[in-house]
């Protein structure tokens, strides 16, 4: 009878005093946040529950791959809550897998969670040409070399004119809708663009994805300044006409 108390006693303290790591992952335990889980492109912030430290406060780490080197991240420990403690991991790469340890003072016990970081602006799409196929111009390109993602769409801006948003990822050209007037000049933005996990569409930087369809050479460079010349005519023709037609009605009458 002794001894069973004795034992009971025994493991009482042991898991009294054993440190424990109840929780560990990339989710805040806030109600009030639509979205709790805290992946971003370059940053993840890691979340633990850890009861039964040595001392008043609990002392962690968690060991991150960021580098070759396996950096280690400090926990911290809210004052309101100290068993609630919160880690950044930044500068990390987007839509790249990372391993994530944590282990605390007053324990062997370790947890590793295997997080892979949201999707991220990508680079611009690459190889843009521009060519006057027939009457119109055909815009082409290949996928960005840095996707940063799956990429979810293309997107292309001529001219400042409303945006072609919905360019579907499997597309790698575009024909304009109309013919190519000699001598106009297009400014062209094309971006690639991914969704990431706050429903955001994050796109390559427009400038970087911008193409400039000048005036083609020679001869239709000619055939570009008579057009606005032979129009100018009609104008200042019909205008002297409409003057001639004036003088005849007031010398016969
Ligand atoms: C981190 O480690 C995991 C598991 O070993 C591996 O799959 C992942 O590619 C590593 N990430 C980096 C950025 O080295
Ligand atoms: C760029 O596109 C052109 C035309 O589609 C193609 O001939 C060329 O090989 C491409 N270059 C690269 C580096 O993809
Ligand atoms: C994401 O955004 C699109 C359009 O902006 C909307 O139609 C869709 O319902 C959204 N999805 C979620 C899960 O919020």
């Amino acid at each position: 009878m002794q001894q069973r108390q004795l034992i009971i006693f025994v493991l009482f303290i042991t898991i009294t005093y054993a440190t424990q790591i109840n929780y560990f992952d990339a989710q805040a335990d806030v109600q009030f946040l639509p979205d709790p889980i805290t992946i971003f492109a370059n940053l993840i912030q890691l979340w633990t529950d850890v009861t039964d430290c040595p001392s008043s406060a609990c002392t962690c780490q968690v060991k991150a791959n960021v580098t070759s080197d396996n950096d280690i991240y400090p926990v911290k420990f809210s004052s309101e809550k100290p068993n609630i403690g919160s880690v950044d991991i930044d500068d990390l790469q987007p839509n790249t897998l990372y391993s994530f340890t944590i282990s605390c003072i007053g324990t062997t016990q370790t947890i590793t969670r295997y997080i892979r970081t949201g999707y991220g602006h990508p680079s611009k799409p690459h190889n843009i040409t521009i060519i006057l196929n027939s009457k119109r111009l055909k815009l082409s390109w290949s996928p960005p070399l840095l996707p940063a993602g799956p990429i979810n769409n293309y997107r292309l801006t001529i001219d400042q004119q409303p945006i072609i948003d919905n360019i579907p990822k499997n597309q790698f050209s575009y024909d304009m809708t109309e013919d190519y007037i000699y001598g106009q000049t297009h400014i062209f933005f094309l971006q690639a663009c991914n969704i990431n996990r706050q429903n955001h569409s994050i796109c390559s930087n427009p400038n970087d994805g911008n193409v400039i369809f000048p005036m083609p050479i020679t001869t239709t460079l000619s055939q570009g300044a008579t057009t606005p010349k032979s129009s100018s005519c009609i104008l200042s023709c019909s205008k002297f006409l409409l003057i001639f037609i004036f003088f005849c009605f007031f010398l016969f009458n």
